[in-house]
């Protein structure tokens, strides 16, 4: 009896080691498109990200988009702010962009692998240098995603990630990925690490050395109402730190 039960166990995670399933009761559209959580107003592509020029256009909410192509390329966009209880008031507000390759595992995960040109903002009013950019290039493990079918929104993507924590479901904006050109957009070669005085690490890239010259850091974030998180703060400072 034990060893059917385990020669059933065996031949289940067979089956699920093929491909994706799509059906009503999760994943029921493919992922590939374009995505956004809430509002919808953070979504991938040149409306967001100029990497050439390492800028953004702050979105009018906080949000995450996320794109998948059919030949697995991913682009995520990423607006938030966020507090903790012991500091209250030193608001985190970051704003970040990345691209590359996913994997979708036979196990349920998604891996998002970048290719290296991927940046972020960080503002910290509490720490010494209070707002910089920062490369972007950390590789995140998704432990499993499903889509629903909404009856009024249509297909939702919910994500969890690798510590099995939910991001906001996210809306599908079309079912094309709305995508900057899929290869290197930033010149990422002329990059110098450099210290800061509370010990925060940074890495200063070609495009922000010229704007520190110039005297002029990078824009300040304007925090819409409301829109401060106390989950995600561990995980991203961990990232930033
Ligand atoms: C970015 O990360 C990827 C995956 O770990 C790695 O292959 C690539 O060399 C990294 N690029 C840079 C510029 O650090
Ligand atoms: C799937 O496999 C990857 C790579 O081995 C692993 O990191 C991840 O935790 C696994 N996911 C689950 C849900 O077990
Ligand atoms: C990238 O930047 C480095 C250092 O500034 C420079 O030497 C190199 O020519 C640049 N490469 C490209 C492709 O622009
Ligand atoms: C809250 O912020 C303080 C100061 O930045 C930091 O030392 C602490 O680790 C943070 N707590 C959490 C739970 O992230």
């Amino acid at each position: 009896m034990r060893l059917s039960l385990a020669l059933l166990a065996v031949s289940a995670s067979l089956v699920a080691a093929e491909d994706i399933v799509y059906n009503s009761i999760h994943n029921a559209t493919p992922i590939i498109g374009t995505w956004s959580t809430g509002s919808k107003h953070v979504v991938t592509g040149p409306g967001f990200a100029n990497p050439a020029q390492e800028s953004f256009t702050y979105p009018s909410t906080t949000g995450v988009g996320i794109a998948f192509s059919d030949d697995y390329w991913y682009e995520i966009a990423r607006y938030r702010f966020a507090s903790n209880a012991t500091q209250p008031n030193c608001i985190v507000g970051t704003v970040l962009w990345a691209h590359g390759h996913y994997d979708l595992l036979a196990n349920g995960s998604i891996i998002l692998t970048p290719v290296g040109d991927g940046y972020q903002q960080v503002q910290a009013p509490c720490l010494a240098t209070s707002n910089f950019m920062q490369n972007y290039n950390d590789t995140e493990l998704y432990q499993s995603w499903r889509i629903f079918m909404d009856p009024v929104d249509g297909p939702k993507l919910h994500m969890f990630q690798f510590d099995g924590s939910p991001v906001a479901p996210m809306f599908q904006l079309s079912t094309t990925p709305n995508m900057l050109p899929k290869q290197m957009l930033r010149n990422v070669s002329g990059e110098v690490a450099t210290t800061t005085s509370n010990g925060l690490v940074s890495t200063q890239t070609g495009v922000t050395r010229r704007r520190k010259a110039k005297r002029s850091g990078a824009e300040s974030l304007q925090r819409p109402v409301g829109a401060v998180s106390m989950l995600v703060l561990a995980g991203f400072l961990a990232a930033v730190l």
